[in-house]
């Protein structure tokens, strides 16, 4: 189906939950989740109108690629040869350069998948050098809805030569309600013993896994992400909150429960099962109320919580990382699914 940047769709269950999302970028828009009582909130952050968010913030909501996250120089190799991506991001290369797929007009198609209440197919085309990367690769990426609330994102891309992939959504979650504040009162705990922090030097991370054990990153038990935000530690200032990759812990591949958000004050639960072995946790440290978001207030540092299944950052470069290494005759695969209770 071909679409328009600025087309609208809307998933909806049984239950009233309803996820929109629009073609430019795959950006998802607005996710309308009832309460214990039934009370519906708009639980992402972004802007008050569809007509913003397609000049503003490029990230809210959307698909990145074909590297989300950070590669140090926007640099790699693949077989010996040498690429060099553009450098987006001081000197690293971030979420797919300058015109990630998070600027890119989707195709999206409705489409009958048994277990969804209802899904779209969205598809890209990147060709071959696109945003300097090797090989024409075509992604498909579902977004479907079922009646347990669930809003699952299935990736999966092919390529015609040896490049790299790691997709990602980044949408940022505020469980109380965009425009009610911050996250610093929702309680998150995370599967993962381990995170890769980051170096100073490089503004991401150097290789270096350890242990979350003694430190603030330390989400094993449930705890509010505002003790974090706030500790008086240089891993937290460096990321201005919490912008950091944790390794899941669990089986490698299998669909797994990642990490679960919660808000005491509405009652409201996310949880997020990947078959992805990280998940980058982001605070939005960047955001310093100068525009104006939804309810009509100030998008503020801490007002969301992006929740990104991927690979870790980096990794093309780091050979004890996963591997987002794709050839041809390989299907990419990746799934998230955000369940709302
Ligand atoms: C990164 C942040 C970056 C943000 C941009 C996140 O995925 O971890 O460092 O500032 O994307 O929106």
């Amino acid at each position: 189906m071909t679409t328009k940047a600025s087309d609208l769709f809307t998933l909806k269950n049984k239950n009233n939950l309803e996820v929109t999302f629009m073609a430019h970028g795959g950006r998802v828009i607005s996710i309308k989740v009832p309460d214990a009582k039934g009370n519906l909130a708009d639980v992402v952050i972004g802007y008050q109108t569809p007509a913003k968010a397609l000049k503003g913030d490029a990230y809210f909501g959307a698909l990145c690629g074909r590297y989300a996250n950070r590669v140090v120089n926007g640099k790699f190799s693949i077989d010996g040869t040498e690429y060099q991506l553009d450098c987006n991001n001081g000197s690293n290369h971030l979420h797919g350069g300058f015109d990630g797929f998070n600027t890119r007009v989707w195709g999206v198609a409705p489409a009958s998948i048994t277990g969804f209440e209802q899904a779209y197919k969205l598809s890209l085309v990147s060709p071959d050098g696109d945003q300097k990367y090797p090989g024409e690769v075509r992604v498909e990426v579902t977004y479907g809805l079922t009646n347990d609330n669930e809003f699952v994102i299935e990736y999966s891309a092919k390529t015609t030569r040896p490049t790299i992939i790691n997709l990602t959504s980044h949408a940022y979650f505020n469980l109380k309600g965009a425009g009610t504040g911050t996250v610093e009162n929702h309680e998150l705990q995370i599967n993962a013993t381990r995170y890769t922090p980051i170096d100073e030097k490089l503004g991401t991370v150097n290789g270096e896994i350890a242990p979350v054990k003694g430190t603030p990153m330390d989400f094993t038990k449930a705890k509010k992400l505002g003790l974090t935000c706030n500790a008086n530690n240089h891993q937290v200032k460096l990321a201005n909150g919490i912008d950091h990759n944790f390794v899941l812990d669990g089986e490698k591949g299998a669909l797994k429960l990642a990490a679960t958000l919660s808000d005491p004050d509405s009652g409201r639960k996310l949880e997020v099962y990947t078959d992805q072995p990280g998940i980058q946790i982001y605070t939005g440290g960047h955001f310093d109320s100068s525009e104006t978001g939804k309810l009509g207030a100030p998008i503020q540092k801490w007002g969301g919580v992006a929740m990104e299944t991927q690979i870790f950052p980096d990794s093309p470069n780091h050979a004890h990382f996963p591997n987002a290494l794709l050839r041809p005759g390989e299907t990419y695969k990746h799934r998230c699914v955000y369940k709302f209770g």
